[in-house]
């Protein structure tokens, strides 16, 4: 029975892995370890905290000791690294937070990694560190080409800088002492469980509240965009079949501006919810300071290498994550009032700091 340190599990990308894995095998135990700032919700995780499988820690990834004792406590198989702050307009304001999480906090658990890994001549066998990263440690592209793993890293904004310094430090950490380690750099993701401060959950958010939907600049810049599912996939296929030391892009040529992006999910509301919510409701904004203008992943080398494809593709993801966040106006609701937190940390404290089964 492999046992997974998931970090980050309370986010968007973390649940739907852990939901993923949990549902795929039934011979694996996962210990998510999460801080639970504003970007965490135990709600997400509801469908399987009764899952004998899974346990709950409330840890930040910089607290030494108390990781420490997890590593000691536990068997860990697999690190995988989600817990970050992952907001670009948040690293603008305030990028301290994003040096101390990304970076400061991924030395740590690889120290712990490697401290408790580590054998007389090497590595302890089967185990592996996977960092999650992201396409922005590449930069902003021109009109026509892609990120490849061989795209030198030239990190635009504060979070990118801070996920191109963590993956950095991954790097030498394998050229170093050889730890058994992969990176994945995915496209945007998108689909249920993401913060409504990301585009789309804010776009559909803002068109059930009648609130005007802010675009940055032009409306031109181009992301790539992932159903959630498919990244969780292509961890999983990293986790058990990536070659040690390798990065992975992870992405499905799904390139969209954000205009477009906006303008779909209001024609899908427009006709299946409300005639009222309109076009009328965009708002051309300031643009973000230092904003790329286009990511786009080259996925060749996880396809070929290690026989991943997306099977979502975007007309078919967008809507099932519209009609996500539609059946699911309460989890958009409660995030907002702060209702969950008060519920869970209730909960929490009546379990004496942990909550879950081991
Ligand atoms: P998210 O903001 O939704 O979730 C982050 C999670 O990390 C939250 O549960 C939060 O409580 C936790 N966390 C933050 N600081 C922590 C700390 N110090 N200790 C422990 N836990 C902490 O983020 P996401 O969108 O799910 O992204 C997850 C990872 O995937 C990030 O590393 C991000 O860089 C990467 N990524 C995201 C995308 C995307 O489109 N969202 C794309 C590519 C890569
Ligand atoms: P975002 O979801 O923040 O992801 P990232 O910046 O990590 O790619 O933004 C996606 C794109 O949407 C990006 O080009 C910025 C733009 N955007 C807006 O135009 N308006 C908004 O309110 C937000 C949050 C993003």
């Amino acid at each position: 029975m492999k046992t997974y340190l998931v970090t980050g599990g309370a986010g968007f990308i973390g649940s739907n892995f852990i939901i993923y894995m949990l549902k795929n095998y039934d011979n694996i135990k996962i210990i998510n370890l999460d801080k639970l700032t504003y970007a965490g919700n135990l709600e997400n995780l509801r469908e399987i905290e009764e899952n004998c499988n899974y346990i709950f820690l409330k840890l930040d990834i910089c607290d030494k000791e108390s990781i420490k004792k997890v590593f000691k406590e536990n068997d860990i198989d697999y690190v995988v690294n989600f817990a970050a702050e992952s907001h670009v307009d948040r690293s603008i304001e305030e990028p301290s937070i994003f040096f101390k999480t990304n970076i400061l906090g991924t030395v740590n658990l690889l120290n712990l990694a490697k401290s408790t890994w580590e054998t007389k001549n090497g590595f302890k066998k089967g185990k592996k560190f996977i960092q999650i990263s992201t396409d922005e440690v590449y930069g902003s592209l021109g009109n026509t080409d892609y990120f490849t793993e061989d795209t030198p890293i030239a990190p635009n904004s504060p979070y990118a800088s801070s996920k191109a310094s963590a993956d950095l430090i991954v790097k030498s950490y394998y050229h170093t002492y050889r730890i058994p380690v992969n990176i994945t750099r995915c496209s945007n993701n998108y689909g249920p469980y993401q913060f409504p401060e990301k585009l789309i959950p804010l776009v559909i958010n803002n068109c059930l509240l009648k609130k005007s939907i802010p675009i940055y600049g032009d409306g031109l810049n181009i992301r790539d965009w992932l159903y959630v599912e498919d990244h969780c996939r292509a961890i999983d296929v990293v986790i058990n079949t990536g070659f040690l030391g390798e990065v992975y892009n992870i992405g499905g040529h799904n390139e969209k501006a954000n205009i477009h992006i906006v303008n779909v999910i209001i024609k899908y509301l427009n006709e299946n919810l409300d005639t009222t919510i309109t076009e009328k409701l965009i708002q051309f904004v300031k643009d973000r300071k230092g904003h790329d203008r286009r990511y786009a992943i080259d996925p060749k080398k996880i396809r070929s290498e290690l026989n991943w494809k997306p099977t979502t593709n975007f007309e078919e993801g967008i809507v099932k994550t519209i009609n996500w966040y539609l059946k699911n106006k309460n989890w958009l609701h409660n995030l907002t009032s702060g209702d969950y937190q008060n519920y869970y940390m209730d909960m929490y404290k009546r379990q004496g700091g942990m909550y879950g089964k081991i």
